[in-house]
């Protein structure tokens, strides 16, 4: 998508902005489920701190650079992306609308990126390849044995899956609040006390039978019951809290294309990845989701490109919404950044349409930064185009 830097100021009408799509998908959204999507755990500090640590650093401003077209190109896993923006692997996406996994990977297809497919996703590996072009990224998961990981790895590497990224943040899940309260548990049902406030709500009453239809395709049984819970008992699907590197080694002999590992704050963790085989790191905290109290990711994206930085790729999430953010993490040293909640704000408004307006919106966000800031490509970006920090006082 080659806009102009004055295309987005002649449109008018819709959503202009992330926070525009959040607010249409809030609407649209009953309590539970999006209390699953928005809450962070406990306190739901570092959910905070992820945002606004992007705010925390200035761009340079430098004018009359001749800066005709901006170059916003990268190349990640070995292939090329128009935009510097990865959809993030965001599981239960058929919760949302019910094209799913389908309308992300389709979106980001359409906008010269990819998605990265949930090990829980309401979709199979091999729907999303068929029927969304190939080429795409597989996230794993390291629940259950050996046996389902392997299974699991062998359908990618088949269905034409291209980089793998292996999510290691979480051993035991993070105490999310919101969804607790609200009833919501690994099957996105409520319990008939808390549902009762909702029952009568058509929008409600929707979302109930799309429920009903809904499965963690990847993983449940082929002929075998559908139902979420019922997937997790068989498959004993459980949160492995003792893995350790030598399960990513052995996850690294399984698979033969890039290896990413997400989910990694830690510079020290980072090293770890990169001697275990890893091709590139994730710098996450989950979207705030897992352990709170921890570093924002960018407050913890140096140290981990100072540490691995030109060995290994190095990209990053969490509370990235607009194109100055995305700037900033580019300049700090990310290759790349991914977007959670952003992409299923526009899945929950708008479908695949919702999915491409927000990649459209970052795309020309980013565009019109990189021109203000007379940088001619985002693969440009470095510290030379952040404005110090202020010493402390
Ligand atoms: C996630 N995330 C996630 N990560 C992962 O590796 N596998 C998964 O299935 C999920 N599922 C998931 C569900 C929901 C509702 C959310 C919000 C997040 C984490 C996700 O990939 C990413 O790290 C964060 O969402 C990034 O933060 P932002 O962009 O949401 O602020």
């Amino acid at each position: 998508m080659k806009l102009g830097p004055f295309t987005l100021s002649r449109t008018t009408g819709g959503p202009a902005t992330v926070e525009d799509l959040r607010a249409l998908a809030r609407r649209r959204l009953p309590a539970p489920v999006l209390a699953y999507l928005e809450n962070g755990a406990d306190e739901e500090v570092t959910l905070g701190r992820n945002r606004e640590a992007w705010r925390d650093h200035r761009v340079r401003q430098r004018v009359l650079r001749g800066v005709r077209e901006v170059d916003l190109g990268v190349r990640i896993a070995g292939t090329h992306l128009d935009l510097p923006v990865v959809l993030a692997p965001v599981g239960l996406a058929g919760a949302y609308h019910g094209s799913g996994d389908l309308a992300a990977a389709r979106a980001a297809r359409a906008a010269g990126t990819r998605s990265i497919v949930s090990t829980g996703a309401t979709h199979t590996l091999e729907e999303v390849a068929g029927e969304a072009g190939g080429g795409h990224w597989f996230q794993l998961y390291p629940w259950g044995d050996r046996e389902l990981t392997g299974g699991l790895l062998r359908r990618a590497s088949t269905a034409g899956y291209q980089a793998l990224f292996v999510t290691v943040d979480v051993p035991v899940v993070g105490n999310r609040l919101g969804e607790r309260r609200l009833g919501m548990s690994v099957e996105p049902v409520v319990t008939p006390s808390t549902a009762a406030g909702y029952a009568r709500h058509p929008r409600w009453l929707a979302m109930q039978a799309r429920y009903r239809r809904l499965s963690l395709a990847n993983l449940a049984e082929p002929g075998g019951p559908r139902r979420i819970a019922d997937t997790v008992r068989r498959q004993s699907i459980a949160m492995r809290p003792d893995l350790d590197w030598d399960d990513l080694a052995w996850m690294r002999d399984q698979w033969d294309g890039p290896m990413y590992v997400k989910g990694v704050l830690d510079p020290e963790d980072a090293a770890l990845a990169v001697r275990a085989g890893a091709d590139g790191i994730v710098v996450s905290n989950h979207g705030g989701r897992q352990l709170d109290g921890t570093p924002a990711t960018a407050d913890a994206l140096p140290g981990i490109v100072a540490e691995v930085g030109g060995r290994a790729q190095v990209l990053v999430d969490g509370g990235v919404r607009t194109g100055h953010a995305i700037a900033v993490a580019l300049a700090l040293g990310a290759d790349a950044v991914l977007i959670g909640r952003p992409w299923v704000y526009g899945l929950a408004a708008d479908g695949q349409r919702g999915v491409a307006r927000v990649l459209e919106i970052l795309d020309a966000e980013l565009r019109r930064t990189l021109h203000l800031m007379g940088v001619r490509a985002a693969a440009d970006l470095a510290g030379r185009h952040l404005v110090p920090h202020e010493a402390p006082p």
